[in-house]
């Protein structure tokens, strides 16, 4: 894709939608790059390093230190259910790995490139993003079996600004599918309220004892039921747009078939980022655009 300007439909859809389904922004070769540079990076990854696992299913998930501290970092976090009774790997490493976080854009060179283009740019422009701001990158593995859910969020809640400005960039990787759980998205949800922030725990004194981060419950209204959301089927290369408001969802993967993706959370700096949102980025790694 050339660094073509949204077309007034496409930005009609976005606004309307909160979603835009962009097929072929990514070329084959571009995948392939940061594919083998995520295995290269697992390969890497010593396990006694950091036990940390990921999973949207507890109130605080996982605010342990290895967590935070991945928001300067590249770090790897198992899948909930990688480990059995016994504490061993089900599955290789390699396909027990839920992700890898969260500074990948900054510190890796291969998706350092990945992560900005002149297209790029030119899209968050055309999305009203007129100082972005890269503040979060995920490789999301969602591995064969084992691939954890994640429940119905927005993105918004863990990337708090006045106004709201997070949108969220979501590059399949491979063929996302309802058969190897692909995103869900309330069409036109992200007219609602934010229902949840993510905010770190502090004193006066520094960091409080417990979890480094909770979340807060702001708004009662419901998550979506299935039936009124619908499945974003998405081919290798594609690039979807998630406004910061948007509820979505992704279920567990049952499936044989991984469903790598890789996505970027940006804000607007002419927003104000909450200093209590759980990733802040002080020297020597200050935040930067595209
Ligand atoms: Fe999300």
């Amino acid at each position: 894709m050339n660094a073509k300007t949204l077309t007034a439909v496409q930005k009609t859809q976005y606004w309307r939608d909160g979603y835009l389904v962009l097929p072929g922004f990514k070329s084959a070769a571009d995948i392939a790059a940061v594919r083998a540079r995520a295995d290269h990076i697992v390969t890497a990854f010593d396990p006694a390093q950091g036990q940390g696992i990921f999973t949207t299913q507890e109130q605080s998930r996982s605010t342990d230190d290895y967590f935070m501290g991945s928001a300067c970092t590249v770090r790897c976090f198992f899948e909930a259910e990688a480990f059995d009774a016994q504490g061993q790997l089900r599955q290789s490493k390699a396909l027990s790995i839920n992700k890898i976080g969260h500074a990948l854009h900054d510190l890796d060179p291969v998706f350092n490139a990945f992560s900005r283009s002149p297209e790029l740019a030119q899209l968050a422009t055309d999305l009203g993003l007129t100082q972005p701001q890269i503040w979060q990158s995920q490789y999301i593995f969602k591995q064969p079996g084992i691939g954890g859910e994640v429940r119905w969020h927005q993105d918004a809640t863990f990337f708090e600004t006045v106004p709201i400005t997070v949108t969220t960039f979501w590059f399949a990787l491979e063929d996302a599918t309802q058969d190897n759980a692909c995103l869900w998205v309330e069409p036109g949800g992200h007219a609602g309220p934010l229902r949840e922030r993510f905010v770190r725990v502090q004193t006066p004194a520094g960091p409080a004892p417990g979890p480094a981060a909770v979340i807060e419950r702001l708004n009662a209204m419901p998550w979506p039921a299935l039936a009124t959301a619908i499945p974003v089927e998405a081919k290798a290369g594609t690039l979807v747009v998630l406004h910061g408001l948007l509820p979505h969802y992704s279920a567990p993967n049952r499936s044989p078939a991984s469903r790598h993706a890789y996505t970027l959370h940006v804000t607007d700096a002419s927003s104000a980022y909450s200093p209590d949102n759980w990733l802040q980025r002080p020297d020597p790694l200050p935040v930067r655009g595209f």
